[in-house]
């Protein structure tokens, strides 16, 4: 079980995640779990923070299904620190980036990245869908950038799809295999193309179901119901919408246009409605369904 690898493999390594939203707060409880120093960054204290506290329920959800017991929950726990700026990414072997799935962020943010790493640091994206290629087309070292792509919840979901882009050098790739490894994931490859392998049918799922619900074809709970019993999928399609954000699944629809100009990649206008209403899904307490206790964002 992921949350089982070894911390001893790992001691003294700092891992620099970007982004301390859904997927940075997972990553970090994942890696630190693994024994590894983590930082976890966000734009404001408050989010970086917010990220920590919900690394740190992550860990108790371990707890409480008796994957893990309180001494490691506890030494997880404190190697997590949360932060604000880049300045301690020059201690980092490894920096993940889990910022909005928008490729002009995660541009700016690698050149920014880049100045603050150390030359030998691994540079990771965990974009879902968006060309590693361009993404590092920014760098001065496009060589160094590869796509390690998490699952939600990452401590939870034992897969992990490696990335690397058109120009990304073999022992980057290497060490970003040997790191999804120690967290305790299967690696699977995929080239750089647009939703990579799992991310391109995932979305058109998602997409799909939105359009059913839309013309009426079916209620939400009998699509869910329908993708759960009948194909053994453990969520339906808006549970997983919601679990995921509507806001990344539309990001994600756009990413997939823009890479294949394919109608079967447009975007349901519900899920775009959704978004200008800020439904989000769970992280903003409202989505398909409604999350009361999720309100305060926590
Ligand atoms: N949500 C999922 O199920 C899922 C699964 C796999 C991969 N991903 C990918 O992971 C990435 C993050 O997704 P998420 O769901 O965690 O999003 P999220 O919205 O929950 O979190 C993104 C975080 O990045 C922060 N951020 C924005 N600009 C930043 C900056 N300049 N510097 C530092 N932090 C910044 C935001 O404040 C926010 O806390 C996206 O690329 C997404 O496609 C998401």
């Amino acid at each position: 079980m992921s949350a089982q690898s070894d911390p001893r493999e790992s001691v003294g390594e700092r891992v620099f995640v970007v982004g301390a939203g859904i997927m940075g707060s997972g990553i970090a409880a994942q890696a630190a779990l693994a024994g590894y120093f983590v930082t976890l960054e966000d734009v404001t204290a408050e989010l970086a923070d917010r990220g920590k506290a919900n690394a740190e329920r992550a860990l108790d959800h371990q707890l409480r299904k008796g994957l893990l017991d309180s001494a490691r929950r506890e030494e997880a726990a404190r190697r997590i620190d949360a932060a604000i700026g880049l300045r301690r990414a020059s201690s980092a072997t490894i920096i993940v980036e889990a910022a909005p799935e928008n490729l002009e962020i995660k541009q700016g943010l690698f050149r920014e990245i880049e100045s603050a790493a150390a030359v030998d640091a691994v540079l990771a994206t965990n974009t879902s869908s968006l060309p590693i290629t361009s993404i590092a087309q920014v760098l001065q070292d496009p060589t160094r950038l590869i796509g390690i792509h998490f699952f939600n919840p990452v401590l939870q979901m034992p897969l992990v799809e490696l990335i690397p882009g058109l120009r990304t050098r073999p022992e980057i790739a290497e060490r970003a295999e040997r790191f999804a490894k120690k967290l305790g994931k299967t690696v699977v490859h995929s080239k750089d193309s647009p939703g990579f392998v799992t991310t391109r049918a995932l979305a058109v799922l998602i997409n799909e179901a939105a359009g059913m619900l839309q013309e009426g074809v079916a209620t939400r709970d009998d699509i869910d119901t329908a993708y759960r019993l009948g194909f053994h999928h453990p969520m339906g399609p808006f549970e997983l919408a919601d679990l995921v954000g509507i806001d990344t699944a539309v990001a994600i629809l756009d990413v997939l246009w823009d890479g294949f100009r394919d109608t079967k990649y447009r975007v349901c206008p519900l899920l775009r409605q959704m978004v200008a209403a800020g439904r989000l899904g769970r992280k903003s307490g409202e989505g398909f369904y409604p999350y009361p206790d999720r309100r305060s964002g926590t």
